[in-house]
């Protein structure tokens, strides 16, 4: 099913996450040195235990790879609230991913400051690439991506965000209720070569029907930003995501 947010598939979660492996190694083994975005949350952690467990990602093939995350808590690598500390830990360790090829932000700097460094950094190491070849997202239950919540005002991509530094492919953001936030912006993801939303769980149901058949309102339903990335996103779901939806 096509929708103006992208292709959508509708897939048992063993399928599902098969078919992200696939993507995974077409991707690492299409390019020279591809810049891959982990998303966060738990979905991803429960991909990396079956992807480790099934043993058909080559260590050599993920060691071509440069890893980052489409966003990121400002927490320390050790903490269980990173995420790419957690795909550190579940994936990029068992496939013996040196840290050099980690992309992680300076959490214990100011955020502004850290951002700026890991903005500087990808741009000396990947002058042609301002986003992700291959970039994963979860949406939460109101319909957030990355960082992106509702009502961000990275979300509203005018002058004002100047400011935030959003004209950037990443910025930082305080998030009330859930402290500082590094995160892809709107411009950020419009740069990216390929996204996969990967959408499981009855919770998120209501969200994923506001946001495919309700107005266009990212600041409300901020993975709607997606309509601007729609050729090059790919929508994986599970039944009870997709249960909500006239597919
Ligand atoms: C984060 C994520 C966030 C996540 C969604 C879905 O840092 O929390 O990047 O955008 O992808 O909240 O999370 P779940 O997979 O846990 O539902």
């Amino acid at each position: 099913m096509l929708t103006v947010y992208g292709s959508v598939q509708v897939l048992e979660q063993e399928k599902l996450f098969e078919m992200l492996l696939q993507r995974l190694k077409s991707c690492l083994e299409s390019q020279e040195q591809p810049l891959i975005g982990l998303s966060g949350g738990s979905t991803p952690k429960a991909f990396y235990q079956w992807a480790i467990q099934q043993a058909t990602l080559r260590p050599e093939l993920a060691q071509k790879g440069y890893w980052g995350v489409s966003d990121e808590r400002r927490v320390p690598l050790d903490s269980e609230e990173s995420n790419l500390g957690n795909a550190k830990r579940l994936f990029l360790e068992p496939l013996a991913v040196p840290s050099s090829l980690h992309l992680p932000f300076e959490a214990d700097l100011e955020p502004p400051v850290a951002t700026s460094h890991f903005i500087k950094a990808w741009q000396e190491r990947f002058p042609a690439k301002d986003g992700f070849d291959l970039c994963f997202l979860g949406m939460g239950e109101d319909a957030h991506i990355a960082s992106l919540f509702p009502g961000s005002p990275l979300l509203q991509e005018d002058e004002g965000t100047k400011a935030l530094g959003a004209q950037a492919s990443f910025a930082s953001i305080e998030v009330p209720g859930k402290g500082w936030r590094f995160s892809l912006t709107p411009l950020g993801l419009r740069a990216c070569k390929e996204i996969i939303v990967i959408v499981c769980g009855a919770s998120k149901a209501k969200a994923l029907q506001s946001v495919f058949t309700e107005p266009y309102l990212p600041n409300h339903r901020p993975a709607q930003i997606l309509r601007a990335c729609a050729p090059f996103t790919t929508w994986l779901l599970d039944a009870a995501a997709a249960s909500e939806l006239q597919l």
